[in-house]
């Protein structure tokens, strides 16, 4: 099986869509829970840091609005800022990763988390026990199954996997699968993050790309998608959510001005 290694894309412009709309749902949702626990699901958990090294994909991330003069008024992408990217010079420091972000997100709002991270990679997994390790929250070194306890007790799923099925990937998840998590749950709370593969020369996306947006949409869920670029592997990303709508509103906000900032093209579905 291909494993995927985040440390080189740590912080890029994935991860400045994906972290700030995580925020933002985490919040809203939160505001339902107050004093309450809330068990949080990352089926694809990855590391609970990155560090951030010279050259690799955060300069195009991250590092575009680190120094920035703009002000920000979008309450979640203020946050991430502050809570985050903070430091004069970002090189040498670390990266939160999704299950950092949905802990600090959640307790902020004074939600007693109890997260169930999934994840394969051998390193990956050692980065979430030295982080979560020793705690009330659960690691599971294996995929996720709709089926398992954790997922129809759960109050919000976070499904942000390596990329979907295909030829080329034949290790990695078809969308139905994925889809069918939600099915187990009392009230669907789910946020996907999917990159956008582009055509190359055309400047077009996959199909691949295309079909899952159609699927998602078919089946119900808010598309925000944004554009970063037209010739490179990676062109874009969507943000699919099923969530109440004032949660939904609040991550597209987020997003919203994420691009305001970087100057990134978006669209909603
Ligand atoms: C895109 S990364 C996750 C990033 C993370 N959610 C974040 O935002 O910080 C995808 C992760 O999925 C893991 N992975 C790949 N296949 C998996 C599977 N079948 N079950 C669980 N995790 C898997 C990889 O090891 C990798 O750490």
């Amino acid at each position: 099986m291909r494993l995927y290694d985040h440390n080189i894309k740590a912080g890029n412009q994935g991860d400045l869509i994906k972290h700030p709309a995580l925020m933002a749902a985490l919040s809203a949702l939160g505001e339902a829970h107050a004093g309450s626990e809330f068990n949080y699901i990352d089926l694809f958990a990855g590391y609970s840091i990155n560090p951030l090294l010279e050259g690799n994909e955060w300069q195009q991330g991250i590092g575009q609005i680190h120094q920035t003069l703009k002000a920000v008024q979008n309450k979640d992408l203020q946050n991430y800022r502050d809570w985050y990217l903070s430091r004069p010079a970002l090189s040498g420091g670390v990266y939160p990763r999704s299950a950092l972000i949905a802990s600090d997100t959640l307790s902020a709002r004074g939600i007693t988390a109890s997260m169930t991270l999934y994840d394969i990679s051998a390193p990956a997994l050692e980065s979430l026990k030295r982080c979560f390790g020793g705690t009330h929250h659960s690691i599971v070194p294996c995929p996720a199954l709709p089926e398992d306890r954790a997922i129809s007790t759960s109050d919000f799923i976070f499904i942000d996997p390596p990329g979907l099925y295909s030829e080329q990937n034949p290790t990695f998840p078809h969308l139905n699968y994925l889809l069918e998590f939600e099915q187990r749950m009392a009230r669907p709370a789910v946020m996907f993050w999917l990159p956008i593969t582009g055509t190359g020369e055309t400047g077009g996306e996959t199909e691949l790309s295309q079909q899952s947006v159609q699927q998602l949409r078919g089946a119900g869920y808010q598309v925000d998608k944004v554009r970063w670029a037209d010739h490179q592997r990676t062109v874009g990303c969507i943000i699919a959510t099923r969530l109440p709508a004032s949660a939904q509103q609040r991550v597209s906000d987020a997003i919203k001005a994420v691009t305001e900032l970087t100057g990134w093209q978006l669209q909603y579905y």
